[in-house]
């Protein structure tokens, strides 16, 4: 269905720029912790609205709304009780259409997440696959199996699940379904045409509404081969020795871009057309195909996000992504932070270990404000990395409160804790809460302004120190930093152009079309800058032409658009 500009809520300015997403920069919101304005502890889409000319500031081009959809929380919203409305303490479809319009109005697109894996365990097919029995078309909609033991009483193979324990849950007749997350999400089998159309349906609902694009949820698991019934499974340690070259039977299957296929040529029946891009956690060399012309459009890098401060392996990364993203047609991302990870001027203030992810779990696993985090340090690198990325070629994506150089609260209680990571690892992992506490807008007041009402996280005192209010007052802050790096970018849209400058082994530099360049300087001491008219820099300079260790500077070249100096 063709859908005409008139019937979709966009200013004329977003009806015409069909690549608007290639260079994007991308505002993830956690709609739970963002702003709460009924006084219930919990972010909703009111609370974003009162926001709008606080992102419309800040100079983004599009906001990634993490899920606001019906569910019972078991994983912080992706678990989905129904995929066409809101849930009702976070509004209703009429604020989510008032969202969008209050977005367009400023020139802001929304993408909307789609969590296409697994249903909720309360979603209305998953009641009626309870209630309908063995063998029955309701179950053929997910993956159930008969358990192993005389009475089916064990689970049909030892898959673990992503997020800890068994993959399988007994549903108390001897059959037991698949869950690769937590048991309140059970999988859906892509195989089956209801579940094919019903998301394709799913997907034109929100369309029709405005939206301008998805973000897959674990778009590389929908696909699955698994034996037909009364077959024996591979084991855990079988799975794991199967290499991901498209064949294996959970991950990254070749057939999961079947769907995509399907799902773009819907994305083409708008105009503009609508974009996805995938969350998949696949190898680099097969990302290109998530994000490929018959793909979604564009698929999450997690390189740099995985990577420690090291210019060399920032270059490497760099370098490898702009070779794949050009292979594909598509346009690169990068993202140092979003709801999964500790936040990222938390991992770059720990001791080096050589896995950053790794590195902030086994500070948060050692406890509270452990003495090893230099949180001046991790703010440093990040403002530098935050700049550095904001100048590179693609889009940016940028998750709330990384503006404010928020850190990661490492110290929630154990009864306050909501991620299931933490509960089905017994506490051995602390989970992604500490990335999804609620943001601070002021420095005093309930809840740091967040509202009214006890926020469903609680918020350290640090908090004060990083709200909106007192960062608005402090032109050396991190959000004026990322106000003024959004506006200058705006001018490097035209091209996705980069050549490297040779600037020694621990700066990063590089030039972009129209004079631009920008220099990272990754090491402790201080190195001289390339000549050029200073925009802009992380860190204040001394003047004396250098630049300081763990900062960025972005200069434009006095030879403007000559690419001749190196
Ligand atoms: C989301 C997670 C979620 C998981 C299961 C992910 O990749 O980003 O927050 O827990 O999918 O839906």
């Amino acid at each position: 269905m063709l859908q005409t500009s008139e019937s979709r809520s966009r200013s004329t300015a977003l009806l015409h720029d069909h690549d608007w997403w290639r260079q994007a920069a991308v505002y993830q919101i956690y709609p739970r912790s963002f702003a709460d304005s009924d006084a219930n502890g919990i972010g909703d889409l009111a609370g974003i609205i009162e926001k709008v000319p606080y992102l419309s500031a800040l100079g983004i081009d599009a906001v990634w709304l993490s899920p606001f959809y019906p569910s019972a929380l078991a994983d912080g919203g992706y678990d989905v009780d129904d995929y066409r409305d809101v849930d009702p303490r976070l509004g209703t479809l009429a604020e989510f259409d008032a969202l969008t319009a209050a977005l367009h109005d400023v020139g802001i697109r929304i993408i909307v997440d789609i969590v296409p894996n697994h249903t909720s365990d309360r979603h209305e097919w998953f009641r009626a696959a309870l209630a309908a029995g063995k063998g029955s078309p309701e179950r053929g909609r997910y993956l159930f199996r008969d358990g192993r033991g005389e009475r089916g009483e064990l689970p049909p193979s030892d898959w673990t699940s992503i997020f800890g324990g068994s993959a399988w849950e007994p549903v108390g007749d001897g059959q037991w379904y698949l869950h690769n997350f937590a048991p309140e999400q059970p999988d859906l089998d892509w195989n089956n045409p209801d579940v094919r159309a019903d998301f394709l349906a799913t997907l034109r609902f929100w369309a029709d509404r405005g939206v301008d694009g998805f973000r897959v949820d674990v778009a590389h698991g929908l696909a699955k081969d698994l034996p037909p019934e009364g077959e024996p499974l591979p084991t855990q340690a079988e799975l794991d020795a199967l290499p991901h070259d498209g064949q294996h039977p959970l991950w990254d299957r070749d057939d999961v871009h079947d769907i995509y296929a399907e799902w773009r040529r819907l994305f083409r029946s708008y105009d503009p057309p609508l974009i996805g891009v995938a969350e998949a956690w696949v190898d680099p060399d097969r990302r290109a195909r998530y994000a490929g012309q018959d793909g979604l459009g564009q698929a999450f890098s997690f390189d740099l996000l995985r990577a420690d401060f090291d210019p060399r392996v920032f270059r490497s990364v760099i370098t490898s992504n702009l070779e794949l993203a050009a292979a594909s047609g598509s346009s690169t991302t990068w993202v140092f932070s979003n709801h999964d990870v500790v936040r990222h001027a938390t991992r770059y203030g720990l001791p080096v270990s050589g896995d950053s992810e790794r590195m902030g779990r086994e500070w948060l696993l050692s406890g509270g404000t452990a003495p090893e985090l230099d949180a001046a340090l991790g703010l440093r690198r990040a403002r530098a990395a935050t700049l550095l990325q904001l100048a590179l070629p693609g889009s940016a994506y940028l998750y709330q409160g990384e503006e404010l150089g928020l850190h990661e609260v490492p110290d929630i209680p154990e009864a306050a804790r909501q991620d299931p990571t933490f509960f089905r690892s017994r506490g051995v992992e602390l989970g992604r809460d500490g990335c999804r506490v609620p943001l601070p807008w002021t420095s005093e007041g309930p809840a740091f302004g967040f509202g009214d009402a006890a926020p469903h996280l609680p918020q350290p005192d640090w908090f004060a120190e990083y709200s909106a209010e007192r960062e608005e007052g402090d032109p050396s802050s991190t959000l004026w930093l990322y106000r003024r790096a959004l506006r200058l970018r705006s001018e490097l849209r035209e091209s996705e152009q980069l050549e490297w400058l040779e600037l020694g082994d621990e700066v990063v530099g590089f030039r972009r079309p129209g004079g631009w360049v920008s220099v990272t300087n990754f090491g402790p001491q201080s190195v001289p800058l390339p000549d050029g008219d200073i925009l802009l820099s992380s860190e204040e300079l001394p003047g004396d032409g250098t630049l300081p260790g763990a900062a960025t500077v972005w200069l434009r070249d006095p030879d403007t658009g000559e690419n001749t100096r190196g």
